[in-house]
């Protein structure tokens, strides 16, 4: 539940199969008026206007969209001054450069690359509750999105230490602004389908093996609605004392030591070889 006609920022659109979409519906549906903001306006023509097929235009035409490069912190500063007040932000928002910071190789000498996807997937989350604060005068919520940290992935590279630098940071938010009533929380979701996912290699195989390490069973496209279910009720009020965690949405796969033995597995109804998104010929982000 979120609070009826109150507003929520959902940052980090790109198309209907970005997180973002899946969060920004669920708090909809739940009696929220959204606002959306996309990168820049190329980005809202090409992926938004252009590509995306799934969106009726009539629903895209309604959509309230604002334009915002986390990288430029006058826009983030404008975004906030031009909402009125607000209830909470959900930031859904990364980038790493994927030749050079999600490599086979760990080791690079790209630093400007690794500077820019930590200042997009980690520290611009403290820009965007600075200047979100003075919109929630009376408290609010920030929730956002971080993949496993407790366990070091292939390829993932400098993508996973910028998530582990994002966690610290939403603690020592959640520290700092309690005391503007203001909490701040991450999900930890497993892996879903997106446009970001596709640039990680191996990425797709991930889905069989989030099989075999998940206790509950793992849809890498349906499951986005229980992200965004955990991700609403985080920024609503009955999470009220809930800050400074980060919350697994993976079906149990963090807690999990190893594999699950066979015996333990869920049935799945079809067979992995079934499975249209996988890629049978890649490597798998595990190595
Ligand atoms: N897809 C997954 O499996 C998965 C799993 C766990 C966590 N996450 C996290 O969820 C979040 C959303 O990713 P997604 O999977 O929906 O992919 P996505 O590609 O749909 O979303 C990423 C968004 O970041 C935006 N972005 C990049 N650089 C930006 C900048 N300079 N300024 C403003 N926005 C910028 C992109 O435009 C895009 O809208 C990310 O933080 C991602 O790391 C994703």
């Amino acid at each position: 539940m979120v609070e009826p006609g109150r507003t929520y920022v959902v940052m980090g659109l790109l198309d209907s199969d970005s997180i973002a979409w899946a969060i920004g519906r669920r708090i909809r549906e739940w009696g929220g008026r959204v606002v959306f903001t996309v990168q820049n306006e190329r980005m809202k023509t090409i992926f938004l206007d252009r590509s995306d097929r799934r969106l009726p235009a009539e629903e895209l035409a309604a959509l309230d969209i604002r334009f915002c490069d986390v990288t430029d912190d006058a826009q983030i500063e404008r975004l906030f001054e031009g909402l009125g007040e607000i209830e909470g932000v959900v930031h859904s928002v990364a980038y790493a450069n994927p030749r050079t910071c999600l490599g086979e190789e760990f080791h690079t000498d790209a630093m400007e690359d690794i500077l820019r996807s930590y200042h997009i997937s980690c520290t611009s989350l403290a820009r965007v509750v600075w200047h979100a604060r003075r919109a929630m005068p009376g408290g609010g919520a920030v929730v956002t999105l971080t993949f496993d940290t407790s366990r070091v992935y292939a390829y993932y590279n400098w993508m996973g230490v910028h998530k582990a630098a994002l966690e610290a940071l939403v603690r020592a938010l959640a520290r700092r602004h309690g005391r503007d009533l203001i909490r701040v929380n991450a999900v930890s979701a497993g892996p879903l389908h997106s446009r970001a996912a596709s640039k990680i290699p191996g990425f797709n195989r991930l889905h069989r093996i989030w099989r075999s390490v998940s206790p509950l069973p793992w849809d890498v496209e349906a499951d986005k609605e229980e992200v965004a279910n955990m991700a609403a009720f985080l920024i609503g009020p009955y999470a009220r004392k809930v800050t400074g965690q980060v919350i697994a949405v993976d079906g149990g796969a963090s807690v999990v030591a190893g594999t699950l033995m066979p015996f333990e597995q869920w049935k799945y109804p079809t067979s992995l070889a079934d499975d249209p998104h996988e890629d049978h010929e890649g490597p798998t982000l595990h190595g």
